[in-house]
């Protein structure tokens, strides 16, 4: 399989690109820092420089050009930038989106997040705006016409994979390894059948190989 991934040298990035790459996989991605090629170089995989907040839809899908799947895990970081937001999970998957378009790629996996976390908190507004950003960016691609996954994982840690989850259209928004996501997406991006479903995932005891094929 050929994978274009945007964030691919982010912490969930990069553990999908070394497990895409150890499976086989023709890998790349877009990445933003030029000393971070090194580390992607480490993993065989093929990084684009760019940013998404300048980089043209054009551009986007000449990158990505020939790739089967596009997996978008990039993020602004719930950073206290409001605009920022608007732009990478914002904006940032409408590129996304309209670059599969241009190239012909036909699916798109995107990292959401559940979107009743942290409810009971007292979230600082720039978090509520997150939370809005990336709901518009999961309506976006489900009217997209591309075939999907929304996966939405529980807060991320970057404690040790356990190997295991718990996956499903809805979940209880707990916490789950950033190995545990990367390794949920490599193996739903393996199980074709998969497609058009919002999952949300978080720390569990199903394994990930029994959790996707339960859902296919
Ligand atoms: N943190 C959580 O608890 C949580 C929970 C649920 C879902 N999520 C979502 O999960 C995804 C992965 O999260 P993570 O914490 O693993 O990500 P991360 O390490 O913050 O990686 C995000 C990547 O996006 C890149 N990026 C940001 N702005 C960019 C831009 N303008 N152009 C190009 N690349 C840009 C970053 O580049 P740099 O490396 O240069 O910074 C980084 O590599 C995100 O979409 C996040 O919203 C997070």
């Amino acid at each position: 399989m050929n994978v274009f991934i945007v964030g691919i040298a982010g912490a969930t990035g990069s553990r999908v690109a070394k497990l895409l790459g150890e499976h086989g996989d023709y890998v790349s991605g877009l990445y933003r820092r030029p000393e971070q090629i090194s580390a992607l170089d480490a993993v065989g995989a093929i990084g684009i420089l760019g940013d998404l907040t300048t980089i043209s839809e054009q551009e986007l899908a000449s990158a990505a050009n020939g790739a089967d799947v596009i997996v978008f895990t990039a993020g602004a970081g719930e950073q206290d930038n409001d605009s920022m937001t608007d732009c990478v999970d914002g904006d940032g998957v409408r590129k996304a989106i309209a670059a599969a378009r241009l190239a012909s790629i036909s699916k798109l996996l995107l990292v959401s997040v559940f979107p009743e976390a942290w409810r009971e908190r007292n979230m600082p507004k720039s978090f509520e705006h997150y939370m809005a950003v990336k709901k518009r960016a999961d309506v976006e691609l489900v009217h997209s016409k591309l075939a999907w996954i929304i996966l939405r994982p529980s807060a991320l840690t970057n404690e040790p994979g356990t190997g295991s989850v718990s996956l499903s259209p809805a979940e209880i928004h707990t916490a789950i390894s950033r190995d545990d996501v990367a390794t949920t997406i490599a193996t739903l991006l393996h199980s074709p059948r998969v497609q058009n479903t919002i999952l949300e995932v978080t720390a569990g005891d199903t394994t990930i190989a029994s959790a996707v094929a339960a859902l296919n």
